[in-house]
């Protein structure tokens, strides 16, 4: 039976060049299937190999797996190449183009000159203390000597929440009335909370500073936002004087603003400091702005009630409060008109400053 093993060459032939055009790997896959697969066209030869005589056998099986072994590999060599093809991209590239940049973000205005406040007072030995934005009435005001008929409680000035927090236990220093009372929260009106939250947690001597959020219920316009930061300091030690107080504050405004700072302290009142004082600085940006002195912070020397408060010997220790806006600093700095550009997150100012 000559005639099957002169079917091998052209079948093989014919094979190998469908295999070498399949223009897909679909395609391709058919190929496989009609030449090599169960009922494939060669896999139909190999099982005739069985109706030939004994001795033609041997060389036509060695024929047909030469041939086989032959059109796997011309298989396997067009699957990868489609393979590649398939994974190259569709359009055309273009390799002179450049690279893909990752758009880098920047520091808000707020936290630059918040950082920078921090470092100069870092410089002169304060650390940085916290607390929390949602506070209870004792911090926000009992404890910082504030009347109960004071206009700063009215919910006209203050956001309450509706939540409660539950009173604590007496505490050995008499914070809370202890008797599982539910306390109302609000939103802090001042960083000045966290002078009481602090000093009820260590002995003196005390060096802080305390930036974060406050929150009032003023309108927005171009000076007032309902939410602004605040940066809070606290000193106690013994001996400590309103000299002390001047000379820490036109240091760090020197840093922030320039040498040409000037500093004015005027008097004033607050409930937990005695005296207290109003800050007003200028320079000459304040000078361009047209006005003689800007007013930019509350400070004085801690009322010996408020270290009664806490548990300080008012007797032995002595020291002084600041509180001011960060958003007045920034706007000066920037020559920025609107306190409301701060929080609108429009990436066209952003990008300024
Ligand atoms: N808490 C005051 C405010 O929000 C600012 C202030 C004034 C803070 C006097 C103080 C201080 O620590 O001693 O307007």
């Amino acid at each position: 039976m000559a005639g099957l093993t002169d079917e091998i060459e052209p079948l093989k032939q014919a094979a190998l060049a469908e295999l070498k055009t399949a223009p897909d790997l679909a395609a391709l896959e058919q190929t496989k299937g009609a030449w090599l697969g169960p009922h494939g066209k060669f896999t139909v030869l190999m099982k005739q190999l069985g109706t030939l005589p004994k001795e033609e056998k041997p060389a036509a099986g060695r024929l047909i797996n030469a041939a086989k072994v032959e059109l796997e590999t011309a298989l396997a060599e067009r699957r990868s190449e489609l393979e590649l093809a398939a994974a190259l991209p569709k359009e055309p590239t273009d390799f002179t183009l450049p690279g893909r940049r990752r758009p880098l973000g920047r520091l808000h205005p707020l936290t630059q000159v918040t950082e920078d406040i921090v470092r100069s007072f870092r410089k002169i030995g304060f650390a940085v203390a916290d607390g929390p934005e949602a506070e209870d009435e004792y911090h926000c005001f009992d404890a910082l000597n504030t009347p109960a008929d004071h206009p700063a409680r009215d919910t006209q000035d203050t956001f309450y929440l509706a939540s409660h927090a539950l009173n604590a236990p007496p505490s050995p220093r008499g914070e809370g009335r202890g008797d599982g009372e539910r306390k109302p929260l609000l939103l802090r009106t001042h960083t000045s909370s966290v002078q009481i939250r602090v000093m009820k947690s260590q002995p003196p001597p005390v060096r802080i500073i305390v930036p974060g959020r406050v929150y009032r219920r003023d309108n927005a316009d171009a000076t007032h936002n309902p939410t602004f930061q605040q940066i809070e300091g606290l000193y106690v030690d013994k001996g400590v004087t309103v000299g002390d107080l001047k000379g820490t504050v036109e240091f760090v405004f020197k840093e922030l603003m320039g040498s040409d700072v000037k500093i004015r302290f005027r008097p004033h009142y607050f409930s937990y400091t005695e005296p207290s004082y109003e800050i007003d600085f200028t320079n000459a940006l304040v000078k361009k702005m047209g006005k003689d002195w800007l007013e930019i912070a509350g400070c004085g020397m801690v009322h010996p009630q408020v270290f009664e408060n806490v548990g300080y010997d008012p007797e032995a220790w002595t020291g002084w409060a600041f509180g001011f806006g960060i958003e007045r600093i920034a706007m000066l700095r920037h020559g920025i008109n609107d306190i409301r550009l701060f929080y609108e997150n429009d990436v066209r100012f952003l990008r300024q400053c």
